[in-house]
C-alpha cells in the first residue's frame, strides 16, 4: 500500500496539569521526531494534538481549589500549549475539547451510531453519594482494590497492580467527594458492545498489524484473549460534552468517548473545508503516538468506534513507549513526582535540546527505563560537550585552517569513506514502518 500523506496525532494530554518528563518520553518527543523527519523529507504531513479537557480527575481538582472545571482546563490549556512550544514541538494545531467545534463533532458521532443502533443501553445498579448528590464513577470513588489489596484503587484502575476494575469490585469503597460509603442507585447508560468487534479486531490487529511494537501488539493480544465486554460510553457528570438524544438528562459522553475524537474535531477546526481527506480517504496513514496506559483507547476502542460510524480510516500503526521512571520511583502527578516540563524551561531556558536529547538517547522503547539528574548531567557534559561539541569545534577549526572556511569537495574518496557509503546504502532502501 502506498501513501499520499501522513496525519501523525499525539495523546492530548488531560487538562488537569502540566506536562513532565514521562509524557515527553512517552509519546510527544517520538512523535516530534517523526513528524521532523516526514517534513524534512518534503512529505505531506499533518500533526494534530490539543488538550483532553473533561473527565473526573478535572472535576476533583475543581472542587479542591474551589474553583470550576472551566478554570482548571483554562489554566494547564495554556501552560502545556506553551511548554510544547517551549521544547520545539510544532503541531499543526493544539486546540481543546472544550472548544465548540469539538462538542458539537464528538455529539453528531455519538448520534450517528446512536442512530444506526450501534448502542445497547443496560440499567444498572451503581455507587451514589447521597450527601454530594452524584453518582460516583471512575476516579470519584476510592476504596480497596480486590486483586492486590491496595487500599487507594479508583473505581476505574488499580494504579499499584494496573488492574482494570469497576466502582462494584472495590472492597470498602469511600467517596472522593464528601468521604461517606456510597450507596446503590439505578441508572441507564448507552454501551459500545466491544464483544460484537472482536472477531473483526483480532483479524485486524492480531493478522493484519504483526509489525505494531511488541508492547503494543501483546497488549492487544491479551486484552482479545481475555474477551471484551461491553463499555459504557456515557456517565452521570455535569462536566463533559452532553449526550445529545432524549432521556439522557443530566448525562455526559464518557472522556475516552469524547477524547479521541478530539483528533478529528482539531483537524476540522483547522482544515474545515479539506479535513475529510486526512480522515476518510484510504491513501492517508494514521498514526498515533501514545504512552502505553492509552493502549487499549487507541487500539481497540477507538478504532471499534471508526468502524462502526463507518467511512473513517483507521490507524496504520499506534507507537506506544513504555514508562519512564524518575530516580528509581514511578513518576506521578498526585504526588507531585515528576519534572514539570514549564518548569525544566524556565530553569535552563535555551536547553530544550539537552532535554529532548537525554529523553531520546534513554527511551523507554522496549522496556520503563530511569530518569536521573546525575544521568542528565553526565550525558551533557560528557556526550553532548565532550564528544559532540568537540566534534563540531574541530571540524570548524580544521576547515578554518585548512580550507579557508569552506567545506571543500571531496575530489578522492578514500575506501573507508567508500566502505561507509556502501555500508549505508540498505538502510536507505530498507522499509520504515514494518518491522522484522
Ligand atoms: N488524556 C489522556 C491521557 O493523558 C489521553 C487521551 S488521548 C485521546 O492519558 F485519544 F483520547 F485523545
Ligand atoms: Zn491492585
Amino acid at each position: 500500500m502506498s501513501y499520499k500523506r501522513t496525519l501523525v496525532t499525539c495523546a492530548l494530554p488531560y487538562a488537569n496539569g502540566p506536562v513532565h518528563i514521562g509524557h515527553l518520553a512517552g509519546a510527544y518527543i517520538p512523535g516530534d521526531i517523526y513528524v521532523r523527519y516526514l517534513r524534512m523529507r518534503g512529505e505531506d504531513v499533518l500533526f494534530i494534538c490539543g488538550s483532553d479537557e473533561h473527565g473526573v480527575p478535572i472535576t476533583i481538582k475543581a472542587r479542591q481549589q474551589g474553583v470550576t472545571p472551566q478554570d482548571i482546563v483554562d489554566k494547564y490549556h495554556k501552560v502545556m500549549k506553551d511548554a510544547f512550544t517551549g521544547l520545539g514541538i510544532n503541531y499543526d494545531i493544539y486546540s481543546r475539547t472544550s472548544s465548540q467545534v469539538h462538542e458539537k463533532n464528538a455529539a453528531e458521532f455519538f448520534r450517528k451510531l446512536y442512530d444506526q443502533e450501534d448502542f445497547i443501553t443496560q440499567e444498572s445498579e451503581q455507587l451514589y453519594d447521597e450527601e454530594a448528590k452524584m453518582f460516583l464513577t471512575d476516579r470519584l470513588i476510592e476504596g480497596t482494590c480486590p486483586k492486590c489489596g491496595n487500599p487507594h484503587a479508583y473505581g476505574d484502575q488499580c494504579e499499584k497492580c494496573g488492574s482494570t476494575l469497576s466502582p462494584e469490585e472495590l472492597l470498602d469503597p469511600k467517596s472522593k467527594l464528601s468521604g461517606s460509603t456510597p450507596v446503590k442507585k439505578k441508572t441507564k447508560h448507552w454501551y459500545l458492545p466491544l464483544d460484537k468487534y472482536e472477531p473483526w479486531l483480532r483479524d485486524w490487529i492480531l493478522e493484519q498489524h504483526k509489525e505494531w511494537k511488541t508492547n503494543v501488539y501483546g497488549q492487544c493480544k491479551s486484552w482479545l484473549d481475555g474477551g471484551l465486554q461491553p463499555r459504557a460510553v456515557t456517565r452521570d457528570l455535569d462536566w463533559g460534552v452532553p449526550v445529545p438524544v432524549d432521556g439522557a438528562e443530566g448525562k455526559v459522553l464518557y472522556v475516552w468517548f469524547d477524547a479521541p475524537i478530539g483528533y478529528i474535531s482539531n483537524t476540522k477546526e483547522l482544515l474545515p473545508e479539506s479535513w475529510e481527506k486526512w480522515w476518510k480517504d484510504p491513501e492517508t496513514r494514521l498514526v498515533h503516538f501514545i504512552g502505553k496506559d492509552n493502549i487499549v483507547f487507541h487500539c481497540i476502542v477507538f478504532p471499534s468506534m471508526l468502524k462502526a460510524y463507518g467511512d473513517y480510516i483507521l490507524p496504520d500503526n499506534v507507537p506506544s513507549n513504555e514508562f519512564l521512571n524518575l530516580e528509581g520511583d514511578k513518576i506521578s502527578t498526585s504526588r507531585n513526582w515528576a519534572v514539570w516540563v514549564n518548569e525544566y524551561e524556565a530553569e535552563f531556558p535555551g536547553c530544550e535540546d539537552v532535554m529532548r536529547y537525554v529523553l531520546t538517547a534513554n527511551a523507554p522503547e522496549t522496556k520503563d527505563n530511569d530518569f536521573t539528574w546525575k544521568d542528565f548531567q553526565s550525558r551533557n557534559n560528557s556526550e553532548l560537550l565532550a564528544v559532540f561539541g568537540n566534534f563540531v569545534n574541530r571540524a570548524v577549526v580544521l576547515t578554518h585552517k585548512y580550507f579557508d572556511g569552506a567545506v571543500p569537495q571531496n575530489l578522492k574518496p578514500q575506501p573507508i569513506d567508500q566502505e561507509t557509503l556502501e555500508a549505508l546504502k540498505p538502510c536507505r532502501e530498507a522499509p520504515t514502518s514494518a518491522r522484522p
